[in-house]
């Protein structure tokens, strides 16, 4: 009896963590969350990482550098930190990604804090990325990593499921402080490791809350940017950082489009002429000739 060789019938081993009603509920309110979702050795880890960030001002250092718009890098990155560095393309994220965005999407930022009792709110807003706020074509997403969870003290997240299809400037909404809107959702209570994924467009706020004395709110935020349009550059020195997060091997060798250049195109030296011509119908100028 002739064996039949099955090889070609094989298909190639895809991880898919996301299952279709969450893929679905993920277009539809904008948002996932993923309790535990890091292990317990990592979060550890991170936390240490977050404390010298803090500790040691190397925030407080990224922040002044962010603001001057120079573009001397500080003299350290959140990507530096080994384990943030390695987070960006933690595997199984990258896996929900790849079912969210399709295969080409890119790295656009990292942030890392640490939130005390008596942090502020964050008034409403969303994160999307462009200049000026006139579509949704293509998708930009934030993942939120709560190193010690949610328990209801500091602050809470609220979110405005279905909102990422509004397009609005970030802080059109802003004037709402952090009010109660109407269908938000609240989330305060998740174990620790969780993660929080959004749509950047989609409108979400922190709403702040008393406690918290005992148990400071470890944050990570990270983002990312569909292939298929460049998107602004989150920081004056971001070639610098793409690159040094590409020398560091952060793409593991896999995720050869996640630090390329060509997903990005520097806004800032184009500020002050767009500003020029921001007036009126842009269609008029952009498109027709009289
Ligand atoms: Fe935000």
């Amino acid at each position: 009896m002739q064996r039949t060789d099955i090889s070609s019938l094989l298909t190639p081993l895809v991880v898919q963590p996301l299952n279709a009603r969450q893929i679905s509920a993920f277009a539809e309110h904008g948002y996932l969350v993923l309790p535990s979702f890091l292990s317990t050795k990592l979060v550890e880890t991170l936390k240490r990482e977050v404390d010298h960030w803090v500790d040691e001002r190397l925030r407080e250092q990224s922040i002044a550098c962010c603001h001057s718009q120079t573009r001397q890098p500080p003299p350290l990155m959140e990507l530096e930190l080994t384990e943030h560095g390695w987070l960006i393309s933690h595997p199984p994220l990258m896996s929900i990604l790849t079912q969210l965005m399709g295969s080409t999407f890119a790295f656009h930022h990292l942030h890392s804090d640490r939130h005390n009792s008596g942090s502020r709110d964050k008034n409403w807003h969303h994160d999307y990325e462009q200049y000026p706020q006139t579509n949704r074509s293509h998708m930009m997403i934030h993942v939120f990593h709560y190193l010690n969870g949610l328990n209801r003290t500091i602050g809470n997240l609220v979110l405005l499921p279905g909102s990422q299809s509004i397009v609005a400037e970030r802080k059109a909404l802003s004037c709402l402080g952090t009010m109660s809107l109407p269908g938000e959702v609240v989330i305060n209570d998740l174990p620790p490791g969780s993660s929080v994924i959004i749509q950047s467009s989609l409108l979400h706020a922190r709403r702040a809350q008393p406690g918290g004395e005992e148990q400071p709110r470890y944050f990570i935020d990270c983002s990312y940017c569909q292939g298929g349009v460049r998107w602004p550059a989150d920081r004056s020195y971001w070639r610098h950082m793409l690159s040094r997060a590409r020398g560091l091997g952060l793409d593991r060798g896999q995720w050869n489009n996640l630090f390329d250049e060509r997903h990005f195109y520097d806004p800032y030296d184009g500020m002050s002429a767009f500003k020029q011509i921001n007036q009126g119908s842009l269609l008029e100028q952009l498109v027709l000739t009289i």
